[in-house]
C-alpha cells in the first residue's frame, strides 16, 4: 500500500472504530439504542468499503475471486437480512447463535487459509495469533451450532453428559494445545488438521452438558469467543478494522456474560461444568388448577385491578410468546387513566435473552420510566395492591430463596410480598427451569388461566364494562 493511500485507509478504520464505540454507548439507553445501531452500521459500511478499496488498490484478487466475493456478499447479506427481519423475538437467541457460528467459522477459515499458504516460512509470532484464531474460531463454530440446535429444540435441552466427560474434555484441550505448539515449532498441515478436529469436538463436548436455562449465558460467552477469534483474524491479515471490531465484541460479550451469570447467581465456570434446567417443554402439573391453587375469572380480576391504588405488572417469557405487548400496554393505559399507579417490574433474565422485556415493551410504546429494575422495584411490592404476573414463572418463584432447588440462589422478584397476586398463564406448566412455582399455592395468589394476549384483552374489556 502506498503512503497516502494507507493513511486514508487507517483514518477510515479509525473513524469506523469510533462509530462502533459511539454506537455501543448509545445502546446503553433504549431511547438512543436505534441511533446506536445506525451509527454502528455506518461504521461497518465504511470499514467494508475501505477493505474493498485495499483489495482493488493492491490487486489482491482475480476476476474469478471478485465473482466469488460478490456472490458471497449477495447470498450472505440476503440471507442475513431476511432471517433478521422475519425472526420471531422468541427465536432471537437461536439466530444470535447461528450468527456466532458463522462469525467463528469465518474467522477460523481466515487462519486456516493463512497458515496453509505460509508453508515453512511461518514465523512463531505470526502463528500464535493464527493458532488462536483457528482454535477459538473452531470451538465457537461447533459450540454455537450445538447451542442453536438446543435452543431450537432439535437437540435435547437437557444436559447431556457421561462418566469421564471432564477427562475427555481435558484430553481434547491437551491435544489441541499440544498439536498447536507443534504447529508453531515445526509447520505441518497434518498438525493443523488435528488442531481443527480436536477444537471442533471440544466445542461440541463443551456445550452438550449445558442445560436449557443456562443456554443464553453460553450464547453470550460464545459471542465473546466470536469477537476474540475475529480480532485474532485481524492480526493474521493485518486488518486494524477487524482487530478493533473483534476486540469490542469480545469485551462487551464478556461483560454481558458476567452480568447474566450474576443475575442467575451462577459462576461462568459453574455453568461450563454443568448446567441446570430441563427446558420449557417440561410436562405441566395436572391442571389447570392443582391442589391449593385458586383460579379467578376475568370480571373478578378486573375489579381488583380497577380499584387498586398501585399495580405492578411482571412480564415474562409467556408475554413474549403470546406477543401480548400491545394488550398489556392498553390495559396499563386504561388503569392509569383511572388514576392507578402502574409500573412494570423487569427481572434481568425474564424472557429468553438479555433485555427481552425492555425491547418487547418498547415496541408497544410503554414509557421507559415505568420499567423498573429488580433492585429498585422489590421494596415496592409490599406497598402494592395487585402484582399482575403475565407469563413469568421462574423469576417469581420463592423456591429460589431456599437451597436444594434448580433455581436456588437466583435473585427473584418479591411478588409474594404484594397484597394480592394475579397470575396469567395457560396452565400449571413449568417455566424454563422445569420446576413447580411455589407462588401459585400462596393464599394471596389467584390464577387466571388464559393465553396472555386473550386474557389481557378480556381483562381490559371487563375493566371497561365495570367502570364505563
Ligand atoms: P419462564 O419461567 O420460562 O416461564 C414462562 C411461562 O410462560 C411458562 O410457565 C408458561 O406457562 C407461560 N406461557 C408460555 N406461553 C404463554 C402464553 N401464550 N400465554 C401465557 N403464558 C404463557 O419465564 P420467565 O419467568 O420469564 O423466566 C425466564 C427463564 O429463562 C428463567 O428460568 C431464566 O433463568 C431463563 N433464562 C433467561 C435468560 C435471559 S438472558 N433472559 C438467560 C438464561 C436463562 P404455561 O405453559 O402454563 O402458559
Amino acid at each position: 500500500m502506498s503512503g497516502t493511500f494507507n493513511d486514508v485507509i487507517q483514518i477510515i478504520y479509525l473513524a469506523a472504530a469510533s462509530c462502533f464505540i459511539l454506537g455501543l454507548h448509545l445502546m446503553n439507553n433504549p431511547a438512543t439504542a436505534r441511533r446506536g445501531n445506525q451509527v454502528s452500521i455506518a461504521g461497518m459500511i465504511a470499514a467494508i468499503l475501505a477493505t474493498g478499496a485495499i483489495v482493488i488498490h493492491d490487486g489482491l484478487i482475480t476476476t474469478t475471486g471478485w465473482i466469488v466475493l460478490l456472490a458471497g456478499i449477495g447470498v450472505g447479506s440476503g440471507l442475513g437480512l431476511y432471517t433478521a427481519r422475519t425472526v420471531k423475538m422468541t427465536a432471537m437467541p437461536q439466530l444470535v447463535s447461528v450468527f456466532n457460528a458463522v462469525g467463528g467459522g469465518a474467522a477460523a477459515l481466515v487462519g486456516i487459509r493463512d497458515y496453509s499458504t505460509l508453508g515453512s516460512h511461518v514465523a512463531a509470532a505470526t502463528s500464535v495469533t493464527t493458532l488462536l484464531d483457528v482454535i477459538i474460531g473452531s470451538v465457537t463454530f461447533s459450540g454455537s451450532v450445538i447451542a442453536a440446535g438446543k435452543l431450537q429444540g432439535i437437540i435435547t435441552t437437557a444436559p447431556v453428559t457421561f462418566p469421564g466427560a471432564r477427562i475427555v474434555n481435558m484430553l481434547l484441550a491437551a491435544v489441541t494445545l499440544g498439536f498447536g505448539g507443534y504447529m508453531i515449532a515445526s509447520p505441518s498441515l497434518a498438525a493443523l488438521g488435528v488442531v481443527i478436529a480436536a477444537a471442533l469436538v471440544f466445542g461440541v463436548s463443551m456445550v452438550m452438558p449445558i442445560g436449557g436455562a443456562d443456554m443464553p449465558v453460553v450464547i453470550s460467552l460464545l459471542n465473546a469467543f466470536t469477537g476474540t477469534a475475529v480480532a485474532m483474524a485481524g492480526f493474521v491479515i493485518h486488518n486494524t478494522g477487524l482487530i478493533i471490531a473483534g476486540a469490542l465484541v469480545g469485551a462487551s460479550g464478556g461483560i454481558l456474560t458476567k452480568l447474566m451469570a450474576d443475575a442467575m447467581n451462577r459462576s461462568i465456570g459453574n455453568i461450563m461444568i454443568g448446567g441446570f434446567g430441563s427446558g420449557d417443554t417440561a410436562a405441566a402439573i395436572a391442571g389447570p388448577a392443582g391442589a391449593g391453587v385458586q383460579s379467578i375469572a376475568a370480571d373478578d380480576a378486573a375489579i381488583q385491578l380497577a380499584y387498586a391504588a398501585k399495580v405492578i405488572i411482571v412480564p415474562g417469557y409467556g408475554l413474549a410468546a403470546a406477543q401480548a405487548q400491545h394488550e398489556v400496554a392498553a390495559l396499563a393505559d386504561l388503569l392509569e387513566a383511572r388514576g392507578v399507579d402502574v409500573s412494570y417490574a423487569i427481572h434481568p433474565v425474564a424472557g429468553r435473552m438479555p433485555g427481552h422485556m425492555n425491547v418487547l415493551l418498547a415496541e408497544a410504546n410503554v414509557p421507559y420510566p415505568l420499567l423498573k429494575e429488580m433492585d429498585e422495584v422489590n421494596p415496592e411490592f409490599a406497598r402494592t395492591d395487585v402484582a399482575l404476573v403475565i407469563g413469568a414463572n421462574d423469576v417469581t418463584n420463592p423456591a429460589a430463596r431456599r437451597p436444594g432447588t434448580a433455581i436456588s440462589g437466583m435473585p427473584i422478584l418479591d411478588v409474594d410480598q404484594a397484597k394480592s397476586i394475579i397470575v396469567i398463564k395457560r396452565s400449571m406448566g413449568h417455566g424454563y427451569a422445569g420446576i413447580d412455582n411455589e407462588l401459585y399455592a400462596n393464599p394471596k395468589t389467584s390464577m387466571f388461566f388464559a393465553d396472555a394476549k386473550k386474557g389481557l384483552a378480556e381483562l381490559t374489556a371487563s375493566v371497561k364494562t365495570l367502570v364505563g
